[in-house]
């Protein structure tokens, strides 16, 4: 094995990291009250923490496939349901740009196609963020006019990124 790490050890720092900047995000935005967007559900374990530390606004979720936890699934008025890359815009006339928070965790195995993935998406979600906003995601992201934020305490450089508008 040539790299430094080991697949264990990047993934344990990927959810230390997913935890300390959502932790971060969600009390930096706690006086909005936008609604927050967890774009892809996965096993629900994010979705689970931020409905533990979420109290003021509603959380919607945006997936293509549910298969979470039952703990850990919302409520079918609080899920968008498709492909983000047709949800996303089509959510941008229901919403407009008022969320408070915005997490995306979309990707999968293959570094090279979340980049991809990554790219497509910014100018998708960018313009549902509401001014004063935070968009914390596993993925570098690309956007026009959001500043990359420095990261909490106990995130690893690299394993998450937060935005603000
Ligand atoms: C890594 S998992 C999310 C894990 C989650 N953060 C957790 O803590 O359990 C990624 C999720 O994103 C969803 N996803 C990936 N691409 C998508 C797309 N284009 N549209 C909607 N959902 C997508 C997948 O179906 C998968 O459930």
């Amino acid at each position: 094995m040539s790299d430094a790490q080991s697949r264990l050890d990047l993934f344990i720092d990927r959810m230390v990291s997913q935890r300390a900047c959502l932790d971060y995000a969600i009390a930096d935005t706690a006086k909005q009250t936008g609604p927050v967007f967890e774009l892809g559900l996965g096993n629900g374990r994010t979705y689970h923490h931020m409905m533990h530390r979420i109290r003021n606004r509603p959380v919607y979720v945006f997936e293509r496939a549910v298969a979470s936890h039952p703990d850990s699934t919302p409520p079918d008025d609080h899920l968008i349901m498709g492909d983000v890359r047709e949800t996303l815009p089509a959510s941008l006339d229901h919403f407009g740009a008022t969320a408070s928070l915005i997490h995306a965790d979309l990707g999968g195995h293959n570094r090279k196609k979340n980049d991809a993935f990554a790219r497509f998406v910014s100018p998708l979600i960018e313009p549902l963020l509401a001014i004063g906003g935070l968009m914390v995601s596993s993925d570098r992201m690309y956007f026009e006019n959001l500043s990359e934020v420095p990261l909490p305490d106990g995130a690893v450089e690299g394993r998450c990124f937060i935005y603000r508008r």
